[in-house]
């Protein structure tokens, strides 16, 4: 088949263009990295405009740098049904995380539009901006802008090249004192729906397509900073305060505390001073990301860990500070749109889905503030993401991109019958 001739809406044309976003990047040799209000997010919001153009919506940069799309319903100005997910990624990301969640959702109303249904609402596209707070340290901003939930504090936040959220935002074009602007009425929405890869192994393992979320994962993250003294390294041990020996130490803490409450526990970024083969580590900068289905058990753990922190640190003539960098409560998945996404689902060939926890966090989380959520998962190889090997199907996005499709259209059905409920994944716990 010819590039002419692969159907626009089709799953061909969505990894296509999944690959074509994927050019966009700040690291060399294939590698992708593309991060908040950067030329790389300029370049991938005017392509998903461009897209959104051609599948029949209107478009428009909002006041946060998330780029918007919108399909008239029955009459103009009607609330709009949103359907999204978000362009940044990681360091060395995956094509499809967020990615593949804004191409679906445009593809849907690409064939919506060319159908000519006449929907009781508007619907909506959104390519967030900010999801991963690769470049602030704070997640979800794109999402918190349109939910109205931006703190103002947030524009005082840096880079790693010291750049304040404040200066991107006015060097990207932006006014940050405007940023209200991207907040939306909860009248002005029917609710919102994000398809996405399951970053986890159990659709793969139950050897299904398609899965439902019950609850995206309530996260809390924080910066903990271990001071000791640094010094020569031949300095005997019992005259060391050694950062990075406690810092490994709050590790171990961390992993075994995580594991035996059966929630998930990551040390993802490390910073040792002054870094040097005969030195030894004076101050360590460690990062946690500790993520359950209820904040609760998250809380808890957190609050024993933080004894555990001190009591290392005491032990070893070090001192210890933490600090919160991002806080999103667990959410629960509304039923009225879990429902029209079995009802998508079920128009398709795929048997009875699965119900899943989402560990990972999604703008979902942030958009719930304002209106009601759901969100289809889509399998992917071995559950791998965050990683350039994220893979996923073709037969996998064609009909996830159907069921999805045909989701906004049971929203706009008159209710039918309640369909079986889905069966919940085993196991709840498990770490992928
Ligand atoms: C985003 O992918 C997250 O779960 O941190
Ligand atoms: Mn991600
Ligand atoms: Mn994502």
């Amino acid at each position: 088949m010819t590039d002419a001739e692969i159907p626009r809406t089709g799953a061909l044309s969505i990894l296509a263009r999944c690959d074509e976003l994927a050019t966009f990047s700040t690291l060399p040799d294939g590698l992708i990295r593309r991060v908040y209000l950067s030329d790389e997010h300029r370049a991938v919001n005017e392509l998903a405009g461009r897209w959104m153009i051609e599948a029949g919506m209107s478009t428009w940069q909002d006041a946060a740098g998330n780029q918007c799309g919108r399909l008239e319903g029955r009459t103009p100005g009607l609330p709009a049904l949103l359907l999204g997910s978000h362009l940044d990624t990681v360091p060395s990301a995956g094509r499809y995380d967020g990615i593949l969640g804004v191409l679906i959702a445009i593809a849907a109303v690409d064939r919506i539009h060319t159908s000519g249904l006449d929907l009781p609402f508007a619907l909506e596209v959104v390519a967030f901006g900010d999801e991963e707070g690769t470049r602030f340290g704070r997640a979800l901003l794109g999402s918190r802008a349109l939910a109205g939930t931006f703190d103002p504090a947030w524009l005082d936040l840096t880079d790693e090249n010291g750049t304040s959220l404040r200066d991107a935002y006015t060097a990207f074009g932006l006014d940050s004192d405007r940023l209200g602007d991207a907040a939306r009425s909860p009248a002005s929405l029917v609710g919102y729906l994000e398809a996405h890869i399951e970053q986890g192994p159990y659709l793969e393992e139950a050897g299904h397509a398609l899965g439902i979320v019950s609850t995206i994962a309530g996260a809390r993250r924080f910066a903990i900073t271990v001071i000791g003294h640094a010094g020569h390294s031949g300095t005997p041990f019992d005259r060391r305060h050694d950062a990075l020996a406690g810092a490994s130490e709050i590790i171990g803490l961390i992993e075994r505390t995580a594991r035996e409450a059966g929630l998930i526990a990551t040390v993802g970024h490390l910073e040792v001073y002054p870094n040097a083969v005969n030195v030894i580590p004076g101050r360590v900068e460690l990062s946690l990301d500790l993520r359950a289905e209820f904040d609760a058990d998250r809380d808890a753990v957190w609050h024993d860990l933080s004894d555990g922190m001190t009591a290392i640190c005491e032990r070893r003539g070090l001192t210890v500070s933490t600090r919160q960098t991002h806080g999103a409560p667990a959410v629960a998945c509304s039923p009225r749109l879990r429902e029209a996404i079995a009802r998508g689902i079920a128009s398709t060939e795929h048997p009875e889905p699965l119900l899943l926890l989402s560990r990972a966090g999604h703008d979902g989380m942030a958009v719930a503030d304002v209106t009601d959520v759901a969100m289809l998962f889509v399998r992917c190889r071995g559950g791998v993401s965050h990683h350039p090997d994220e893979h996923v199907l073709e037969c996998d996005v064609a009909v996830a991109t159907d069921a999805f499709e045909a989701a906004v259209r049971a929203l706009a059905a008159p209710p039918a019958p309640a369909l079986p409920t889905a069966t919940p994944a085993a196991p709840p716990t498990a770490t992928p």
